[in-house]
């Protein structure tokens, strides 16, 4: 690429704005020349906004970038929304409204019915959608959603075995990071020592988002996967890393080392086309009896692999094992990245 593309990130301060900008700093395609987020942070220089609690220094030049408000008039041609979803919905409407391609970790519009829900490597051909989204909505700009951060991991180690077998059901629990929940996010007084068997919305997310991402476009619509996904969720005290326990069955027989392979060897169009933030291998198997664990796994490629151990037989339904990822960089804004380089690479950006 001779010149980079501009791009901004909407709710830079917090938990997934951060990431944004940690992963676009050193992005080779992308320049971060646009940080927004509320009047809080308006008037102020990013450095001086953010309460910066990245694993690597915030360079200076980004700490000097002036905030912005979340309004479009900002100079740049893609914008990666970080935002909250009390404001999302509207703003990002307005973006996408006023030409800008956004990519949107909210789930103000995910299940909208002209609007992409994406994991490249599973259903990059549900982004034909920004078309029907276009002549609906008018104007060029366009919304493209990922997904919930544990609705990521399922469909990510979901979408082989449901190509390759078919599936019919889905038990997940999930032990989900306090860094899900945004910054400062749980108090420290709740999460020390516990478990909180509670995520607002979130069983409700994965139980419907699995199922549009791994649904069928016929069309110019989406037709849900016809399996049953049920979901519990839980907030652990671990930094970074959702882990979930999954119980499946599949539709036609599979063996263990049958799923092993297909997870295993399977790849989609960000590795064939070697996107810049593709992990080689989307999908991680690890033998290991006690892995993955979320303080040695979780930045495997990057934090953009998916981890899956523990594969075994279920006595109730078929099979089970154990997923892993990192919430904040495949689970948010390195899924976010992905989506836009993928658009890039078929200049649709
Ligand atoms: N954390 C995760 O692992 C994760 C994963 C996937 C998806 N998500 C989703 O990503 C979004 C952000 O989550 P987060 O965890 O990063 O939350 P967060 O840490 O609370 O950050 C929220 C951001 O929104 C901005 N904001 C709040 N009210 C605003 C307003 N009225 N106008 C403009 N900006 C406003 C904040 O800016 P100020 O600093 O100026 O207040 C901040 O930058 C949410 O929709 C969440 O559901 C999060």
């Amino acid at each position: 690429m001779k010149e980079k593309i501009k791009v901004g990130v909407l709710g830079a301060t917090g938990a997934v704005g951060q990431k944004f900008v940690q992963l676009l700093a050193k992005h080779p395609w992308f320049e971060l020349a646009e940080v927004a987020a509320s009047e809080r942070s308006v008037g102020k220089t990013y450095g001086e906004a953010t309460r910066w609690f990245q694993n690597t220094p915030l360079p200076e030049h980004i700490g000097r970038l002036p905030m912005k408000p979340c309004r479009a008039a900002l100079d740049c041609r893609i914008v990666f929304s970080g935002l909250d979803a009390a404001v999302a919905g509207e703003v990002e409407a307005e973006f996408a409204a006023a030409g800008y391609a956004v990519f949107s970790n909210a789930r103000n519009h995910r299940l909208a019915d002209d609007v992409p829900l994406v994991i490249p490597e599973l259903n990059a051909d549900h982004l034909t959608l920004i078309e029907r989204q276009r002549s609906k909505r008018g104007g060029s700009g366009f919304i493209v959603t990922n997904s919930n951060c544990s609705t990521m991991f399922l469909a990510m180690a979901l979408g082989p075995l449901h190509q390759a077998f078919g599936v019919e059901k889905v038990f997940v629990v999930t032990m989900q990071a306090i860094s899900g929940a945004g910054y400062p996010g749980v108090a420290s007084l709740d999460i020390l020592g516990n478990v909180i068997p509670f995520i607002s919305g979130e069983e409700e997310k994965i139980e419907i988002e699995t199922r549009k991402i791994l649904g069928r476009l016929t069309g110019d619509r989406i037709e849900l996967a016809d399996f049953a996904v049920s979901a519990q969720t839980n907030r652990v005290p671990v930094e970074d890393g959702h882990t979930e326990c999954v119980s499946l069955k599949l539709k036609k027989p599979a063996s263990i080392a049958a799923i092993k392979t297909c997870l295993q060897n399977f790849r989609g169009l960000p590795q064939k086309l070697e996107l810049p933030s593709a992990p080689p291998q989307p999908i991680l198997v690890l033998d290991e009896l006690d892995r993955p664990q979320p303080k040695r796994d979780v930045m495997a490629a990057n934090g953009m692999a998916t981890l899956v151990g523990r594969i075994r037989p279920c006595p109730i339904l078929d099979f089970r094992f154990v997923i892993l990822g990192h919430n904040t960089i495949r689970g948010a804004a390195g899924a976010s990245i992905l989506n836009a380089e993928l658009l890039v690479a078929q200049k649709k950006i």
